[in-house]
């Protein structure tokens, strides 16, 4: 590569993400993050309590060419310095994805450089890569986001096995739902946290599904089932006075469904490390409960960042540095896609 010929130093990587409802771009020297920028669409969507796709789409092609120069400008260097451009291509809103895609393959093919494609989960994985304390290959990763939640054994940097995975609604999704009956707004996981500090966990039995034997998949739509029939059953007054309450009880059953499932995954199989990604990852509540079911079992923990939890552009960056770099003109035709 131009920048660095005959030297051993890591690619430099512009990565654009764009999958949903955040503009991303970054900027990673191998592990390291040079620049990461994230613009946050959450106030215009909070309007319609959830993402808009379209409307996701058209503030993506606003904002994506100044949030790339943002990324390039905080790490100290320009495009010509840069190796490979990488995106995201799949999988997520497809109007979306497509904003991102379209700008990385005229700035990969206006500069001639190579461009990689990434899968978002992979990104959410590939966040462990990244610095402070990387954590390598083979290890356990729980992603839990708006979109997805699985959990994956991760055994090399290009691939992870999917070991379980939700059968309905994402952890997120169920959180954002719940905060929407709840009148706490969107994006509903961080709304439920807060609301959540002045509540009791245990004022309300929510069910947490546990599939039979040893089953590593989730479910959360029964959940949010019992939230809808305990809420009907309250008048106005007590759903506002046990808004708290209801937000904590919700979300410790959330939680209690991931860690159940971390812990029958370590059961299971022989891993000395586990890493959490994704937005919901940057839940205080999970975040303490792995690192206590993690201590207890002797197992190291890698907690990332809140910024590298939920969606951004370096875990992109991160991921591309195991994927497959593509010589112009051969990404000309590249199309994203929503699953
Ligand atoms: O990874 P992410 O940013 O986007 C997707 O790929 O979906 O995850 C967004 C999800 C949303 O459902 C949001 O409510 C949830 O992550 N989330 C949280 C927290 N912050 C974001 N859930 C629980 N606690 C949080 N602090
Ligand atoms: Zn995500």
């Amino acid at each position: 590569m131009a920048r660095r010929a005959g030297l051993l130093s890591p690619p430099l990587i512009l990565a654009l993400e764009t999958s949903c409802d955040d503009t991303c771009a970054a900027v990673v020297d191998g592990a390291r993050v040079r620049s990461n920028v994230t613009s946050s669409q959450a106030e215009v969507h909070a309007r319609y309590g959830g993402v808009v796709p379209e409307v996701a789409a058209r503030h993506h092609l606003e904002l994506v060419n100044s949030i790339v120069e943002v990324a390039l400008e905080r790490a100290g260097c320009d495009l010509e310095r840069i190796d490979s451009i990488a995106v995201t291509t799949h999988p997520g809103l497809i109007s979306a994805l497509l904003v991102g895609v379209n700008s990385a393959k005229s700035l990969a093919a206006a500069t001639r450089k190579p461009l990689i494609a990434v899968d978002h989960i992979h990104g959410h994985v590939a966040a462990a890569f990244l610095v402070p304390e990387p954590l390598e290959p083979p290890f356990l990763a729980l992603v839990a986001s708006g979109g997805h939640t699985l959990l994956a054994a991760v055994s090399e940097h290009t691939s992870y096995e999917i070991l379980g995975q939700t059968l309905d609604d994402a952890a997120g999704e169920a959180l954002d739902k719940g905060a929407r009956l709840l009148g706490l707004g969107y994006p509903g996981g961080p709304a439920i946290e807060r609301e959540a500090r002045d509540g009791d966990a245990a004022a309300f039995p929510f069910p947490v599904a546990m599939s039979h034997g040893h089953g590593l998949d989730f479910s959360f739509s029964g959940l949010k089932t019992a939230l809808v029939y305990v809420f009907r059953d309250l008048d106005e007054g007590a759903r506002a006075a046990r808004r708290a309450d209801l937000a904590a009880s919700f979300q410790a059953a959330v939680v209690s469904q991931l860690i159940a499932k971390l812990e029958r995954a370590l059961e299971a199989g022989g891993w000395d490390a586990v890493a959490l990604g994704g937005g919901v990852a940057a839940n205080g509540p999970l975040r303490d409960r792995a690192a206590e079911l993690c201590s207890r079992r002797g197992v190291r923990l890698k907690l990332l960042p809140i910024e590298l939890c939920t969606d951004n552009a370096a875990m992109i960056g991160s991921a591309a540095r195991f994927g497959e770099p593509v010589a112009y003109p051969g990404y000309l035709d590249w199309d994203a896609a929503a699953r």
